[in-house]
């Protein structure tokens, strides 16, 4: 089975609660925290997650795009996530990181960007529950999918299944009816979705259809 985590970037941040809400048919609510640093754009920080852990009815994915990881996710972990993903492009100490994450509890995770070739996430399958391949270049909201990717999906998901690990291979960026099979049939179990999401009337009945489109092409 697949897991649909919806991203409130595309959500309406003036009415968060109502929005979040809109979505508890998700399996993982995804955050995106960004800092005007490590991507041109900011969002929101530690106040405002901690809030969203205490309204969320469905667990906090939060997805780190800033600078200084190393300094930051525990206090993510802490604040009530239950799953934090790093940029390894930004990690001073992605294996102690990870670590750190884990002993506080959380699902810890890396993200590469694109351009990063997919062995700097295979290096540490045995440290981290998931790997997020980002299908767009970070920052925002609504960009086209990079179909470009999937050759890293089907390389991670070999060495996964290769090495008996059970890590999660999540999507970010792009994801909609017309790319989720795509992107599952390259190995993907794990998709985050924004605008298809957000920009549906129905969410909750978005989020159930694309889980059905990738249930279709999971295998796994
Ligand atoms: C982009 C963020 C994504 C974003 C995806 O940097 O990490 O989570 O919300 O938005 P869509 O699904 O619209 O591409
Ligand atoms: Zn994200």
């Amino acid at each position: 089975m697949v897991r649909i985590a919806p991203s409130i970037l595309s959500a309406d941040f003036a009415n968060l609660e109502r929005d979040i809400l809109a979505v508890s048919d998700a399996d993982w609510l995804h955050v995106d925290v960004m800092d005007g640093h490590f991507v041109p754009n900011l969002t929101l920080g530690l106040p405002i997650v901690t809030r969203i852990c205490e309204v969320a009815p469905i667990p906090v994915d939060v997805h780190l795009m800033i600078d200084d990881p190393d300094s930051w996710a525990v206090r993510y972990a802490d604040a009530g996530a239950g799953s934090v993903t790093f940029h390894f492009e930004a990690a001073a100490d992605p294996v102690g990181l990870a670590r750190r994450l884990r002993a506080a509890g959380v699902r810890a995770a890396v993200a590469l960007k694109p351009a990063t070739p997919v062995e700097r996430a295979i290096e540490l399958l045995a440290e981290v529950d998931m790997v997020l391949l980002m299908t767009v270049e970070p920052g925002f909201g609504g960009q086209e999918f990079m179909e470009d990717v999937m050759p890293k999906f089907e390389a991670l998901r070999a060495a996964a299944d290769a090495s008996g690990s059970e890590v999660w291979i999540q999507a970010d960026g792009g994801v909609a009816r017309e790319t989720i099979a795509t992107v599952v049939r390259a190995g993907a179990d794990t998709l985050v979705a924004g605008s298809a999401v957000y920009g549906a009337a129905d969410r909750n009945a978005e989020v159930r259809a694309l889980r059905d489109l990738a249930n279709g092409e999971h295998h796994h």
